[in-house]
């Protein structure tokens, strides 16, 4: 697995081709996903190591991904600490109980990774024993997993959260520390389970001024990648163009960007380090040729040294399997 292209790119090394893999690879585009996914709610898919090796297994049939990501979501965490949870068709994930006031967090518990969370970790020992390609492990960064317990769903102006920023903040600050802490041993279990790398979701980043994210951002993301040791972390930021100087502040072995950023200007900013990145989950609904324009357009922006070919965000659940294909077979195929 250290030879493997996915590894060699994150230690920055120059290749013939990316690696690719792509954010949300399981999922509901796939029409066998479905099959499982009748069977089951999404959390008890998330919960049934079996079902969710399963769903985790099902791109790679098909497609030949170099890398494979556990099959779980970002808000199990949370739940875990006793907020309660659902994902709703049609609406997505709903907190019932948010939190709207510092006393609220009272009702949290700390939970311990092994024994309140053990369904995800036996699904990495169960998916590394029949992997071929390395398996990434993840969680929610703390900004984004605060935005959902605080917002109850996701949001459009984040007044909620935004309204701690501006009353609450010790409030939120310690919310925010705890969430890394447990983020940061979430990760190191999951590493010491068999996966390969790590990657800290951090989707609600952009949506804070840059005072803001320097406070509430930054520091929690570092904290949590500072608690995971022996893997490569990956720290992927949404919509965080205008702070990408302010990127590094958060010491992650390589940085995930969307589609908004040029990867090539990306590089003058962030410096010698691997990045991923980032062909809008969009444009897999073009044509072929438009494809593959777009495909070699991220990979020479990127260079061939320490990149990871990907989505700059999760694939759409409407997505043509075509496009998915078209898109892996053209960076399969590139040659620098
Ligand atoms: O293949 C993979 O990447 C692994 C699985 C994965 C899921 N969620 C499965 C999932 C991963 C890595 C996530 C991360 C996640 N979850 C993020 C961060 C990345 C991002 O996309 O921004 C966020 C914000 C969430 C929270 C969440 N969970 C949302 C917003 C939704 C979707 C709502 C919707 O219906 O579109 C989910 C549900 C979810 N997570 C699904 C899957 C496959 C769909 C659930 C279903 O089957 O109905």
């Amino acid at each position: 697995m250290t030879d493997s292209l996915l590894l060699r790119a994150l230690r920055g090394e120059a290749l013939e081709r990316p690696p690719v893999w792509f954010m949300r690879q399981a999922g509901r585009y796939l029409p066998e996903y479905h099959d499982v996914r009748n069977q089951v709610d999404f959390l008890t898919l998330c919960r049934r190591p079996d079902l969710a090796a399963e769903v985790t297994l099902q791109p790679l049939r098909r497609f030949g991904f170099d890398a494979s990501i556990v099959f779980n979501d970002i808000l199990v965490p949370p739940a875990a600490m006793g907020m309660d949870l659902e994902f709703i068709k049609g609406r997505g994930p709903v907190f019932h109980d948010p939190l709207r006031a510092p006393a609220d967090l009272d009702r949290l518990q700390v939970p311990d990774v092994q024994t309140e969370m053990p369904e995800v970790l036996e699904t990495i020992r169960r998916l590394v024993a029949q992997l071929e390609v390395p398996l990434f492990g993840f969680a929610g960064a703390p900004f984004t997993l605060a935005a959902y317990m605080i917002e109850g769903s996701g949001s459009k102006n984040f007044l909620h959260i935004k309204n701690w920023v501006l009353h609450h903040p010790d409030a939120l600050h310690e919310l925010l520390g705890n969430l890394a802490d447990l983020c940061g041993a979430y990760l190191q279990a999951q590493a010491d389970a068999g996966a390969a790398a790590v990657q800290l979701f951090d989707t609600w980043a952009g949506v804070l001024g840059r005072d803001d994210f320097d406070r509430f951002v930054v520091p929690y993301a570092q904290r949590a990648l500072a608690g995971v040791s022996g893997v490569p972390r990956l720290y992927f930021t949404r919509d965080c163009g205008a702070v990408l100087d302010r990127l590094r502040a958060v010491d992650a072995d390589a940085y995930a960007l969307d589609w908004r950023v040029d990867l090539a200007q990306a590089r003058q900013v962030l410096g010698e380090v691997p990045i991923m990145g980032n062909l809008d989950p969009v444009a897999l609904y073009g044509p072929p040729d438009e494809i593959r324009r777009r495909v070699a357009a991220v990979i020479q922006s990127a260079g061939p040294k320490g990149h990871v070919f990907n989505l700059g965000h999760g694939i759409l659940p409407t997505t043509p399997i075509e496009g998915v294909r078209c898109a892996v077979d053209a960076v399969r195929a590139w040659r620098w």
